[in-house]
């Protein structure tokens, strides 16, 4: 288990402390925020250094704007959505690095807030160029990572300043490293990880290191037909990585070889075409027809997978079980976040798709942990260190 240093464990009152967050939030087509879950998530840390009289000077990267300026992808409604939620004053500094920023930085007081512009307006912050990160590293005396979303990335602001100052992980990061770090090294059994979306090659990893791990594993998305194809089943029209088909084979072989109950849907839903406004009808997954493909998991799968999720101790669930963005052909998705929600054990979900549902529902407070980190949390569960929390000094 790693024992990373963390904001408690350094003095910070009267230090100017840059903190790496995630307010990487989705956006309407207005540059409305529409989920403000990752700067909710920032808050603690954040109180915790304003309660304790330091400067704060917080970073972030909003979208992946190439290296470039560009407002569609400013910080400021970021900004102002974040003044509102601590009741309090942020300024954001229109640079990232510059005299404008040192100015900013040296008016701060003792518990106030300063936004940096995204960092990734520089194209040397993706770099992890060293000069840039030196240049940054000069506004402040700490550096606290509390951006588990971007904690799989090596850049600048991640990972490259920790070679300049001294460094503590925040409350968010101890947090997901906490709750999915037991999940997966002591979990309390049974175990049952859940995992759909449309490709097995974005999950292999995840696979490979949760079957050391898990009781079960349930299988849904687009994944699942790989999976048949493997097994001779027709999939007609269905999604397939024909590449895979051999990989699925053996991961068929391995549960098997280690006890592991590896489960695939039993039904699925069905239509002539991939869009929401078709035609469909449920069939057994051995029994799909050629011209049809495969959208969502069927009504006698989710039953079988609600059972085994409600009774399960630990449940990690990453991936949705069918075109979840097509209200048709959501349902399979949003019947797991309804018995994860049942659960009694730890229930745990990666971001992205099923993270959405869970939130749709109104199941959030119902479920033990949602991850903030979409590719972060995938890469946690596939066993990986992750670059922006390897670098932070030790205890
Ligand atoms: C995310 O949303 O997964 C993180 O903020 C990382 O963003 P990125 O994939 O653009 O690096």
């Amino acid at each position: 288990m790693l024992n990373k240093r963390s904001i408690e464990d350094i003095a910070v009152q009267g230090k100017k402390v840059l903190v790496r967050v995630d307010f990487n939030v989705p956006q309407n087509e207005n540059g409305e925020i529409t989920d403000d879950r990752r700067i909710r998530e920032a808050l603690r840390t954040i109180n915790y250094l304003v309660q304790n009289n330091a400067r704060v000077i917080l970073m972030s990267h909003l979208g992946r704007p190439k290296g470039k300026f560009n407002d569609k992808y400013s910080l400021k409604p970021i900004a102002e959505r974040l003044s509102a939620l601590l009741n309090k004053d942020v300024v954001l500094a229109e640079d990232v690095i510059g005299e404008r920023v040192a100015q900013k930085v040296e008016a701060l007081k003792d518990g106030d807030v300063l936004l940096l512009e995204n960092v990734r307006f520089y194209e040397q912050e993706e770099k992890n160029d060293p000069e840039f990160a030196k240049k940054i590293a000069e506004l402040g005396d700490l550096y606290v990572n509390d951006a588990f979303g971007t904690a799989h990335r090596a850049h600048a602001s991640t990972a490259g300043l920790a070679d300049y100052l001294p460094s503590a992980i925040g409350y968010l990061i101890k947090k997901e490293l906490d709750i999915m770090g037991k999940a997966i090294t002591t979990p309390e059994r049974p175990f049952v990880a859940i995992l759909g979306g449309a490709k097995v090659s974005d999950k292999i990893g995840v696979i490979e290191n949760l079957l050391d791990k898990v009781d079960t594993l349930l299988i849904g998305g687009g994944m699942a037909f790989t999976f048949y194809k493997a097994m001779g089943y027709e999939i007609g029209k269905s999604i397939l990585e024909a590449d895979k088909v051999e990989l699925a084979a053996e991961i068929l072989k391995k549960a098997e070889a280690k006890g592991v109950k590896l489960l695939l849907p039993v039904d699925m839903v069905v239509a002539a075409e991939f869009k929401n406004d078709t035609e469909f009808n449920t069939v057994d997954a051995d029994k799909m027809p050629n011209d049809r493909l495969g959208l969502d998991i069927g009504e006698k799968t989710m039953a079988i997978y609600s059972e085994i999720i409600k009774n399960a101790k630990t449940v990690v669930w990453n991936g949705p079980m069918g075109v979840f963005e097509m209200p048709n052909f959501a349902k399979g998705t949003f019947a797991l976040a309804d018995a994860m929600s049942q659960c009694s054990g730890s229930t745990i979900v990666g971001g992205g798709d099923s993270a959405a549902a869970v939130e749709q529902l109104g199941f959030a407070d119902k479920i033990t942990h949602i991850s903030t980190g979409g590719g972060a949390s995938l890469e946690f569960l596939e066993g990986k260190v992750l670059p922006g929390i390897a670098v932070i000094n030790e205890k």
